[in-house]
């Protein structure tokens, strides 16, 4: 087959129907893209050019051996590019970045007055990163009111070449397109014809990283995908099967904090979509609230009667029938099968994204003790993921005392002072955990990732090399210890890509 350098592909037709019908759900499956028999041109293209890329003989081989091996995170990544729309530009639907900066901004530093101060965002689905940069910039102009709260703004994308360009912050005159001057003139710095570089102050409030919202496992406490208070997924939704839409929101639910906003883009809004959120309606957009557990999101308040009714007249999605979690909205009393223990109890309302009911099943397994470690651990992870950060770790400190050699829970410990934007503290523990345990694959991924954020790009590599020595002696399919469900060749994989950008000193 003939995919010229020029990259315009071959026309269609080359690949058998019935091996494209066969690729099909496969890319929805692993990828969640729609690709009906109305698209299998597109599918065909991409995978000429993938063939190429990878160096294989033709399209059809590329495409039997995409069938054939599941673990191919490669491949994956590769049709990303081509299979994925990356349209984006700074400030893009400004209407929900006025209502993020007028509203909710101000909403969540009034509700955490007297807790636990920090703001968490994230950006899902984040293309080449103008939506992860857009959203630093306004905060950065909102510093007044959020003093020294620690501010951590998560970007993930699956396309790895967007996400290269995200990280190196540089754009042309397209991407502020629609921007006010304002933007470009105080954020960014001239680097050459047609080119701007975003100012590192900026910059650096942004974490870009891999995730692929189909596949990957999330809420994740070591990738730091628990306890959002915000989450854009902003025109990614729509590209979608509505199954794995809902899959996704569902698990957005879980990522959030109690009060947590979904922001999505006006063209996605749902009557059917989020069944879980409270839907509420602003001027020119409508976001998604999650709502303490037990409140059924389209009860019967006037407002909220008036956000639902709201959303009936924007398009919804092409949700072909009513969502059963329509009618399983979380309740408060959820029945647990005869048999469990507490704590087996209290793990699978946790898995499901229960937290209130797993910490009122949990409770009474403590106070910590050697004897109640996994009880231990597990209430840490609902507090966690529940954004009771404080909780977590004074809960984690009589733990310790009363184990001081147990490595999991100083690595934990890491874990959570991470979540509280102590990078200091949480290597002390983490060389701690590693002391104790020096297989502690965890640990040394977490020492190499804060070495990055530090500049620190020796030690990080150092440790990178670590964790894939060690993961040698695990099976690719097999789940990592403590990582909420992360399989081997996944964190393989990440170590790939986050270490293909490192440089070569300590800078
Ligand atoms: C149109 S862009 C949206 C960019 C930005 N959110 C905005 O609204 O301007 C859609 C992005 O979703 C990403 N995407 C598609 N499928 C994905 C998946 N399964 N997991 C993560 N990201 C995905 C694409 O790579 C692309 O960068």
């Amino acid at each position: 087959m003939n995919c010229s350098p020029s990259r315009i592909p071959e026309p269609a037709g080359k690949m058998p129907e019935e091996l494209l019908a066969r690729l099909s759900p496969q890319i929805t499956d692993r990828m969640g893209l729609y690709f009906p028999p109305a698209r299998w041109q597109t599918l065909e293209n991409a995978f000429c050019l993938v063939a190429m890329d990878l160096g294989f003989q033709d399209p059809v081989a590329c495409a039997n051996w995409f069938i054939s091996t599941p673990i191919s995170r490669e491949l994956v990544e590769s049709l990303a590019v081509y299979l994925t729309v990356g349209e984006t530009y700074f400030l893009r639907e400004d209407r929900s970045f006025e209502i993020f900066t007028d509203e909710i901004i101000p909403e969540i530093i009034r509700k955490r007055g007297g807790g636990e101060q920090r703001l968490r965002i994230w950006s899902a689905g984040c293309a080449t990163g103008e939506e992860s940069y857009s959203i630093a910039i306004l905060l950065a102009r909102m510093r007044h009111f959020l003093h020294d709260w620690p501010i951590s703004i998560l970007a993930t994308d699956i396309n790895p070449r967007a996400l290269r360009k995200a990280k190196e912050g540089v754009y042309t005159e397209w991407s502020f397109r629609t921007t006010p001057p304002w933007l470009k003139e105080r954020y960014f710095e001239k680097c050459g014809h047609n080119r701007w570089a975003l100012i590192p102050a900026i910059k650096k409030m942004v974490d870009f990283s891999y995730l692929n919202l189909a596949e990957d496992p999330y809420p994740s406490l070591p990738v730091h995908t628990n306890a959002m208070d915000v989450i854009f997924c902003r025109n990614v939704l729509m590209y979608f099967t509505p199954d794995l839409a809902r899959k996704v929101v569902e698990r957005f639910h879980r990522s959030l904090v109690d009060g947590g906003w979904l922001i999505v883009s006006p063209c996605e809004s749902s009557q059917v979509l989020y069944p879980q959120f409270k839907a509420v309606k602003f001027p020119g957009a409508v976001f998604y609230q999650k709502q303490s557990p037990g409140t059924d999101p389209q009860g019967a308040s006037a407002h909220e009667a008036q956000a639902w009714s709201a959303t009936r007249s924007v398009e919804p999605l092409p949700v072909k029938e009513r969502s059963p979690l329509l009618k399983s909205v979380p309740a408060l009393r959820t029945p647990v099968p005869q048999g469990q223990t507490d704590f087996e109890a209290a793990r699978s309302l946790y898995e499901k994204g229960l937290y209130l009911q797993a910490e009122q099943k949990l409770a009474p397994l403590l106070p910590p003790s050697r004897q109640n470690i996994r009880e231990t651990v597990l209430m840490c992870h609902i507090h966690a993921n529940q954004g009771k950060l404080a909780e977590a770790r004074q809960l984690l400190e009589q733990a310790i005392l009363a184990d001081k050699l147990n490595p999991g829970l100083h690595n934990l410990r890491a874990m959570i002072l991470q979540e509280q934007g102590d990078d200091h503290e949480a290597a002390v523990a983490l060389k701690r955990a590693l002391y104790l345990d020096q297989d502690l694959v965890l640990a040394h991924f977490s020492l190499a990732n804060i070495g990055l954020r530090q500049g620190k790009h020796r030690e990080s590599r150092r440790h990178f090399a670590q964790v894939l020595a060690l993961l040698d002696r695990y099976r690719p399919d097999e789940v990592i210890p403590e990582s909420d469900g992360m399989q081997a060749w996944r964190l393989r994989e990440i170590i790939k890509a986050t270490t293909a950008g490192i440089g070569q000193g300590d800078e």
